[in-house]
């Protein structure tokens, strides 16, 4: 039944204790409060350090980082240092006990574990998570995001555009906000 027809996938780096592992399978759930949804693979060693600490760091690198956000993917943190083998320079966090921040990252998020659901089929456990703190990094109107294409294969975007709701639409919309809050209604936002 799996078909991987929905990637390309936003690859970011999360970072639980001092152990990182490039992570496709994330999605925010929320905006107030502001949520992660991680889905770890049973079989990393990363699942039994969330589920001991609680917390991590989901980190998001440029595409010219690729090959060592990739590479913490090839090892396991349960036989190698992986940040020492890939040079990953790390700090401690700012609200987070035992989660590093690794330097050079675009943009990273502090993660407190609100929960982890309960999904025993699954072959990858869903934790949701608090955002506690955000190191907002440059905005660049250029960013290139790492794009996870499946197999070995990766990418970053191409041509860029832009596509803004009809004028009509944006002012029923605000008028809507004006009146009741609409669940729902609108695309999520940068
Ligand atoms: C491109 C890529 C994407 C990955 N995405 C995920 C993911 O979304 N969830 C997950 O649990 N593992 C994912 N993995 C697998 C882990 O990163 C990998 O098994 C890692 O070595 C686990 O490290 P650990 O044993 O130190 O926890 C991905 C690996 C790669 C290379």
């Amino acid at each position: 039944m799996y078909f991987s027809g929905f990637y390309p996938m936003h690859l970011a780096l999360l970072v639980v204790g001092d152990n990182p592992m490039p992570i496709a399978w994330w999605t925010p759930v929320s905006r107030e409060p502001f949520r992660f949804l991680l889905a770890m693979d049973r079989r990393n060693w990363s699942l039994g350090l969330l589920r001991e600490k609680r917390e991590a760091a989901l980190h998001f690198f440029d595409f010219a980082d690729a090959e060592r956000v990739v590479r913490a993917g090839h090892a396991s943190g349960a036989r190698v240092d992986k940040a020492e083998r890939l040079g990953l320079v790390m700090r401690p966090a700012e609200r987070l006990a035992s989660a590093r921040i690794v330097e050079g990252a675009r943009c990273a998020f502090e993660l407190a574990v609100v929960r982890e659901l309960d999904e025993p089929e699954g072959d990858h456990v869903p934790f949701v998570c608090d955002v506690v703190h955000v190191h907002r990094g440059e905005r660049s109107e250029n960013v290139e995001p790492i794009l996870f294409l499946g197999f070995h294969d990766f990418a970053t975007v191409g041509p860029r555009t832009r596509i803004s709701p009809p004028l009509r639409g944006r002012r029923r919309n605000r008028r809507r906000r004006e009146t009741a809050p609409v669940a729902g209604g609108e695309t999520p936002s940068a």
